[in-house]
């Protein structure tokens, strides 16, 4: 993985370095920020990025609160601070982006358009790539699928998200589109020979590999940069879903050889509706467009219509601005902080967890690689005797202590993961608990979590469970949500 250090000038923008950074904030709505209003605590590892709500409380079940411990940021992160305060300023000077020609107007033109250039940097994207605002990683791959020329082989292994798995089937067998699916490798090494050998065998045309940068369940590397050499030889190109690397690693997708690149804002600490597409030009620009209507059109006549090029062909409709600067503001703050220190900071708490967990009874830590390749930090385990759903919710209820439990929209990956044994019925892929650190995890949530989980495989939940719309909950539970909106 090739590191860099791409950090968007804003020096060459003062119009929106001044909007993002220099304006009085307005006040918040108190009951839309009972957590904003707390005290943040700053990240020792990481200065200026704090985190909205790091300190929240929340109540446990039989009475009392403690300090919320979240440990699921692998599904979405909490807001940075300068991405809530960012967003704030904008929408004090929201008005329609391309087609006003009020002054609200100019701004939220320039905040929006302006916005592409530090997600650019961030993924290390060529000049020349197009920056195409989505609203998730899901929609980004999807859009890409939508856009494969006629005869193009994608390949696919069958280990990935169902996001960056299944859009391709869409395609598969139209207009001569093949998809070829890859059992998992045993070890990272094989894929790469698994890839040239699928495209050596293709039928004559364009070709895309899919590959994501780390596992959504085991948190595992994958070799992006020798994918990306072996498709370049093989005349190839190759996309990246970077939904759960992009949170964790710096990388260059100009250096790695990597054609397309796909993020989601709320997994990067800017949970406000949008993602980005980042990669080459002319499919995108041939592709009919992903979205029919109102700026993505040049001319529209009786005869015909043209449709424009650029992010603009994809991207029809009034976009989302506050999304597009909370993406733009999280890229700017990650890319100019110490990315080494967090590194660093995060794999030692992802080493306590995993060797923690690890080492107790009825504890199975589950990995794809057996082990030994390099990751972020996402476990993924399973507690004999007790189900994972079950475990989820004792670790929440009765610690404070948020993870995800389930399959991880992985299906196949933690089928092979788990083996029949993980499967109740004999039918579904079977269920886990996933804990993901981020830039709120401290040592004390660790801590908290390998205890509550060492306490729950020897003893079992210290309440009793049913089941409500399918999900385990305290059969005894009296605590009420906050009244954060009117219909709560
Ligand atoms: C590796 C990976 N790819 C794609 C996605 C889909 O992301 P989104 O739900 O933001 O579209 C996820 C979400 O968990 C993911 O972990």
């Amino acid at each position: 993985m090739t590191l860099v250090d791409s950090s968007f000038d804003l020096a060459g923008r003062p119009d929106l370095l001044a909007a993002l950074t220099h304006r009085p904030l307005p006040r918040f709505a108190d009951a839309a920020t009972a957590c904003a209003d707390r005290p943040t605590v700053t990240h020792p590892h990481a200065p200026g990025l704090d985190i909205v709500g790091q300190d929240a409380l929340v109540p446990l079940v039989g009475g009392g609160e403690i300090a919320y411990a979240n440990l699921d940021h692998a599904a979405s992160a909490p807001a940075l601070r300068v991405v809530h305060e960012a967003v704030e300023r904008s929408i004090a000077g929201y008005a329609s982006v391309h087609r006003g020609a009020g002054w609200h107007s100019k701004l939220s033109t320039a905040l929006y358009e302006g916005a592409r250039e530090p997600v650019r940097a961030f993924v290390g994207g060529r000049a020349d790539d197009t920056v195409i605002f989505t609203r998730n990683t899901t929609d980004s791959l999807n859009l890409l699928a939508h856009s494969i020329p006629r005869r193009t082989t994608v390949v696919v292994f069958e280990s990935e998200h169902h996001a960056a798995l299944l859009p391709w089937e869409r395609q598969d067998g139209i207009d001569g589109r093949t998809v070829v699916r890859l059992p998992v490798p045993a070890l990272p090494e094989l894929a790469v020979g698994a890839v040239d050998d699928a495209l050596r065998r293709r039928a004559p045309g364009p070709a895309l590999v899919v590959i994501t940068g780390a596992s959504n369940v085991t948190g595992e590397l994958w070799p992006v940069a020798e994918l990306a050499r072996v498709a370049k030889a093989r005349g190839a190109r190759i996309a990246l879903d970077a939904a759960q690397l992009a949170p964790h690693r710096r990388f260059s997708i100009a250096e790695l050889g990597v054609d397309y690149v796909a993020v989601s804002g709320h997994k990067l600490y800017a949970p406000y509706g949008a993602g980005v597409l980042v990669g080459r030009s002319d499919w995108l620009d041939a592709a009919p467009p992903y979205l029919i209507g109102g700026g993505a059109t040049a001319t529209v006549s009786e005869t015909g219509t043209v449709y424009k090029t650029g992010p603009e062909r994809h991207e029809a409709g009034s976009p989302n601005v506050a999304g597009a600067v909370a993406l733009a503001t999280a890229c700017h703050a990650l890319a100019t902080s110490d990315a080494t220190a967090r590194e660093q900071a995060e794999a030692a708490l992802t080493d306590t967890i995993r060797a923690g967990l690890a080492a107790i009874d009825g504890v199975s830590v589950h990995t794809l690689f057996s082990g030994a390749a390099d990751s972020i930090g996402v476990v993924t385990f399973t507690v004999a005797g007790v189900p994972a759903s079950i475990v989820a919710a004792a670790l929440s209820a009765e610690h404070g202590i948020g993870v995800r439990d389930g399959a991880f929209c992985a299906h196949p990956l933690v089928r092979r993961l788990l083996g029949a044994a993980g499967c109740s019925d004999g039918t579904g892929p079977g269920q886990a608990v996933r804990v993901s650190v981020g830039l709120g995890s401290t040592t004390e949530h660790a801590e908290r979590l390998i205890a509550a989980v060492a306490e729950i495989a020897a003893h079992g939940p210290r309440v009793e469970y049913v089941v409500v719309d399918g999900r385990p909950v305290p059969a005894d539970d009296d605590r009420p949500l906050p009244a954060l909106a009117p219909w709560l």
